[in-house]
């Protein structure tokens, strides 16, 4: 844990003074699935009387079963065993079950590109492109337990792709197609993944951005040799040089496949997922996510935050890529039989209308985004939704980032028509699903807190021992009873898993915390107000970004002695990643080298990761120990004065110069 006061101070500072309370629209409440906050705290209670009962009762209530399992909760600290002895198949409860009612010919899948053309899938229809998707798997060699990376643009196929291997008991791997060859690489190899489903290329921002050569670039040489093929989709066209005897079109093999594909009966614990996602180190962590546990988690935390009904045309803006799209654009809507939209632009692809133009068009009834992009929107300026028809809107979400109250105030006011609820939703890969928020007919919401833990959900805000802190002050948010949702390990690292989730707060007396690496402080209601990171990972523009990634991505240029990352609070990214460089004996600062530095960061991992400022120094802040004071950074980037303890610093004169 670092000794960080975090950006997001600032934000807790304009937190403070937004006071206001907004109870559940009368009208949203009156037809709310739980609609008071005497429903919520029932819920909360019926778990407490009996944690196990109350999630039996749901997995069996709401998810299909070919074998009922024997024991609801397996708890051997940190190992969780969920639905054990049962089987089931995610893919069929987001689809075959849905087919026996009237939900076979319902859209599925409301698929937008950038430049305009619309899909329409209906759960028919997207039943049989995944089988047909799953035979092409089997085809290429995959079997149940196998790793098939995903590395694809915003387009149904993405969606396919998942539902098909959860349909075999392959386990995915998304990564985000906004990666680098050389971070796809280091993904798909340390996954082992067989197969490599990918396209020519997709849009973004009006330009096409190619694919398949970064998928080339990676397996390149033999460099990720557990990689057999490569099924490519034709998303833009145009020349795609192919490998023989390795790359296959998808349109191709399509039309000689069958519709017809059993979902296999598959055990609870099965291996769903391998998301790689930041943390402490220079390494990502393969976070391991279940099928039974994650199914029942995400299905009934869409149900309950979004408050999904029927008739409701769903839209949740993140990339599959990330674990809001795995959670809340694909499983948890398609297991409840909702129509979920995709849209493959972003926030500005081409006209700073875009998004509304697809509520408009779509008449979207939930919208679900981060604040990145609500503040992105504030700066293109109110007219482009004042122009369009939001009418269909009922509910509102957020995700990924601290929400400042100015941006939730303009998100009610001109998006939501002061109609709508806001859920501000806390939650991480790591816990699969939501696990902080409000349920929008039931929990009066306060703008910039993600207010109570759902039902079902314990957690606190502790000190380094673990003991509680007090009311409004800061400490470690904690989770304090394992839930269905949970990661179960990192992928072939259960002693990383033990040790930056389980041990960084000491249990006690047999009890656990699961440390998740935010601050948090909770008020004189219980609300729950995030803080930020208290660790090394930043966050840009909602991406969770490692300060460590980051700086070894800058060493490994050769112009690079050492390199120190920090976060610099951003007005519209939240953080924006500001590196600090000490240069090789005979490299001379100039701005040519800092713009190679940060195309060498966007090489080594992706734009997303592209510092908006590289500082050469000739030290960096460090204490007796050799570590460096990021406190200290962070400050000098936000153009502070560093404040705090610097006893620790081995060499004064460092700041100064720093400063200077
Ligand atoms: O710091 C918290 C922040 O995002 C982190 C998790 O990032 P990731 O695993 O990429 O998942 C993002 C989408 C679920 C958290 O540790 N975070 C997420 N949601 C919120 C948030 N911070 C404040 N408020 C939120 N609603």
């Amino acid at each position: 844990m670092g000794d960080n006061t975090r950006a997001t101070d600032l934000l807790i500072e304009s937190v403070l003074q937004e006071r206001r309370q907004f109870p559940p629209p009368k009208a949203f409440q009156a037809q709310a699935r739980i609609a008071s906050l005497e429903q919520y705290h029932q819920l909360c209670q019926e778990f407490a009387q009996d944690p196990q009962g109350f999630w039996g009762k749901w997995a069996a209530q709401e998810l299909h079963w070919f074998r009922p399992w024997t024991q609801v909760l397996d708890w051997q600290p940190p190992q969780a065993r969920w639905f054990v002895g049962g089987q089931t198949n995610l893919a069929y409860n987001c689809l075959d079950r849905h087919l026996h009612t009237h939900r076979r010919t319902k859209p599925a899948i409301i698929w937008q590109g950038e430049p305009g053309e619309v899909r329409v899938l209906t759960y028919e229809q997207l039943h049989q492109e995944v089988c047909r998707m799953a035979n092409a798997l089997r085809a290429l060699g995959v079997q149940a337990g196998d790793r098939v990376g995903i590395y694809l643009p915003m387009i149904p196929e993405a969606a396919m792709a998942m539902l098909a291997c959860a349909r075999i008991g392959a386990v995915h791997t998304v990564v985000f197609g906004g990666f680098s060859a050389t971070a796809l690489q280091e993904r798909l190899r340390a996954a082992q993944a067989k197969v490599v489903i990918t396209a020519d290329g997709g849009w973004r921002k009006g330009e096409v951005v190619p694919l398949k050569p970064q998928v080339d670039q990676a397996l390149a040489a033999g460099q990720v040799p557990t990689v057999t093929q490569v099924l490519v989709v034709q998303r833009v066209g145009g020349h795609t040089p192919m490998t023989p005897g390795r790359d296959v079109w998808w349109h191709e093999l399509q039309p000689t496949l069958s519709a017809e594909c059993p979902a296999l009966p598959l055990d609870s614990e099965q291996m769903l997922f391998i998301l790689y996602t930041s943390g402490t180190t220079g390494k990502p962590k393969g976070i391991v996510h279940t099928t039974a546990g994650y199914n029942l988690y995400t299905h009934l935390t869409a149900q309950w935050v979004f408050d999904l009904r029927e008739e409701d045309v769903y839209w949740c803006t993140a990339d599959v890529g990330w674990i809001t799209g795995h959670s809340y654009v694909v499983y948890g809507p398609l297991s409840n039989g909702a129509t979920t939209v995709m849209y493959e632009g972003a926030p500005h692809a081409g006209n700073p209308g875009c998004f509304w133009d697809v509520i408009q068009a779509h008449r979207v009834t939930i919208f679900y985004t981060a604040p990145t992009a609500i503040r992105t929107f504030i700066k293109m300026g109110e007219e482009h939704p004042r122009a369009r028809d939001l009418s269909s809107l009922r509910l509102l979400g957020t995700v990924g980032e601290p929400i400042n109250p100015e941006a939730w105030l303009w998100y009610h006011r001109v998006i939501g028509g002061e109609r709508c609820p806001i859920v501000d939703t806390w939650w991480q890969t790591e816990t699969g699903g939501i696990m902080i928020a409000p349920l929008p007919g039931a929990t009066p919401t306060k703008p910039g807190s993600a207010t109570l833990p759902l039902p079902g959900i314990q957690v606190q805000v502790v000190d380094r021992q673990g003991e509680p802190v007090g009311v409004n002050q800061g400490g470690y948010l904690v989770v304090t009873h394992p839930w269905p949702g949970m990661m179960r390990t990192v992928y072939q690292d259960p002693e990383r898993f033990r040790r930056t989730y389980w041990e960084q707060i000491p249990p006690r007396d047999g009890q656990y915390f699961y440390f998740t690496g935010d601050g948090a402080r909770r008020d004189e209601d219980g609300y729950v107000w995030i803080m930020g990171r208290v660790d090394d990972v930043i966050n840009v523009a909602g991406h969770r970004l490692g300060t460590m990634e980051i700086e070894s991505a800058l060493v490994s240029h050769p112009a690079v002695a050492e390199a120190a990352v920090v976060g610099r609070p951003d007005e519209i990214k939240g953080e924006a990643v500001v590196a600090f460089v000490i240069l090789e004996g005979h490299y001379q600062p100039s701005e040519a080298l800092k713009q190679e530095l940060r195309e060498h960061v966007v090489r080594e991992i992706g734009a997303l990761a592209r510092p908006s400022e590289v500082k050469f120094t000739e030290s960096l802040p460090k204490t007796r120990s050799g570590k460096i004071m990021r406190r200290l950074l962070r400050a000098l980037a936000a153009g502070e004065a560093p404040s705090g303890d610097i006893s620790t610093l081995e060499d004064q004169s460092v700041l100064e110069r720093l400063r200077d």
